[in-house]
């Protein structure tokens, strides 16, 4: 006899039927974006004509905290070349309390956070007081990272902890020599800085913010070179080794730079193009160097992976400095810091408060 086969459980939504969030949508000239009502009907993940019932293995999250990613102004942008459906709640990181769902492990009230894959881009986003995501795409609170830390570090802070976790795997130990972030005073950058220092290496940051430095060697940088070095012409396709590595998100404004100058045998690892996607190099760093290019992609790296990198953020890969120096913004107060990251006017990190936005 066969066991009659037992549909999952859906669980009722504890979702407002309205309810606020930061929504970006594309318009004739542009894109229009503010804080306004959505309707829980909107959300993906529900049933029901009012999405009153939450779909078997998605998450409701009541958000507490997100953040701005350089992705995210993108996002909100016409020729950003991020945001795949209109409209879009932003918001590629987010943390808070699971509120429903019919996730065994993700029980209401368990403390987690979701960043990357779909969010924010192709599926709604953090920006909002609410949220559905798939159970599969979610990391429960590591010990010692509450909301708003996890958001501090959020996918900036992430793609700075898998960047050393990559090169150390290639072999990089303190003792190496130098390593050079790009970008510094940015979000992936400063992370960056503060993680590698709180491991003992010697933290070198390339940054066009002279006035950023003092932060910067608060963080544990050791010492500067200032960007019109890296970003000028160069005058011979190799210079003296100077890095034993470097974690780069400026891309072509920079990684030619730290080609040319990297020690034999280093590596970068290269997250980012906030200085513009494409770069000119000659094939000699890698033929007479034998240096390495290594990619980084936050985004869609495996659950199981990106539940130990957090765990490692929580514990030995812990930045110096984490929650300091944080730029806090609610969703009404949004627009400012996303222009001033599109301008390259990012200093750390900006996070969003979500908890304690006014109901509808
Ligand atoms: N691959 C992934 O999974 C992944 C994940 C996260 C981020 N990213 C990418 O990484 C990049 C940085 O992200 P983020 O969130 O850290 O951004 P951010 O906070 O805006 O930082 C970017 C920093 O880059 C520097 N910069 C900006 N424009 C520049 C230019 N024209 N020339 C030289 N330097 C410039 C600036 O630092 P200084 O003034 O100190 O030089 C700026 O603060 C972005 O391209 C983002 O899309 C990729």
């Amino acid at each position: 006899m066969f066991r009659e086969e037992v549909a999952p459980t859906v669980r009722s939504s504890v979702i407002p039927e309205q309810f606020r969030a930061f929504v970006a949508e594309k318009a004739d000239d542009g894109v229009t974006r503010g804080t306004r009502d959505v309707r829980r009907a909107d959300l993906p993940g529900g049933e029901g004509s009012s999405g009153e019932r939450v779909a078997a293995g998605e998450v409701e999250i009541r958000v507490e905290w997100s953040s701005i990613n350089y992705k995210d102004a993108l996002a909100t942008t016409a020729s950003g070349k991020v945001a795949r459906i209109s409209p879009l709640i932003p918001g590629i990181d987010l943390a808070g309390e699971v509120v429903a769902g019919d996730e065994p492990s993700l029980a209401p009230g368990s403390r987690v956070l979701a960043h990357g894959y779909d969010l924010g881009v192709a599926r709604h986003g953090g920006w909002a007081q609410y949220a559905r995501v798939p159970a599969a795409w979610i990391v429960p609170l590591p010990d010692g990272l509450d909301a708003r830390l996890a958001m501090a570090l959020g996918t900036a802070g992430f793609t700075a902890a898998l960047s050393v976790i990559r090169l150390e795997a290639r072999g990089l130990r303190p003792g190496n020599g130098p390593v050079l972030v790009t970008g510094a005073s940015g979000g992936v950058g400063s992370t960056a800085v503060g993680i590698l220092a709180a491991r003992g290496y010697e933290v070198w940051g390339a940054t066009g913010k002279r006035d950023e430095e003092g932060r910067l060697r608060s963080l544990g940088a050791a010492g500067f070179v200032p960007r019109g070095e890296y970003t000028g012409a160069p005058e011979r396709a190799l210079d003296r080794e100077r890095w034993a590595a470097a974690v780069d998100s400026v891309g072509g404004a920079s990684l030619p730079y730290v080609l040319r100058t990297l020690r034999y045998g280093g590596a970068v690892a290269a997250s980012g193009n906030a200085g513009g996607a494409g770069f000119a190099t000659t094939v000699f760093p890698f033929i007479l160097r034998g240096v390495a290019l290594i990619g980084i992609d936050s985004a869609y790296l495996s659950i199981d992976e990106r539940r130990e990198v957090w765990r490692r953020l929580a514990t030995d890969l812990r930045p110096r400095g984490l929650g300091e120096g944080l730029t806090d913004v609610s969703l009404e107060s949004l627009e400012p810091s996303i222009d001033a990251m599109l301008r390259g006017a990012a200093r750390g990190r900006w996070i969003v408060r979500i908890v304690g936005t006014a109901p509808t």
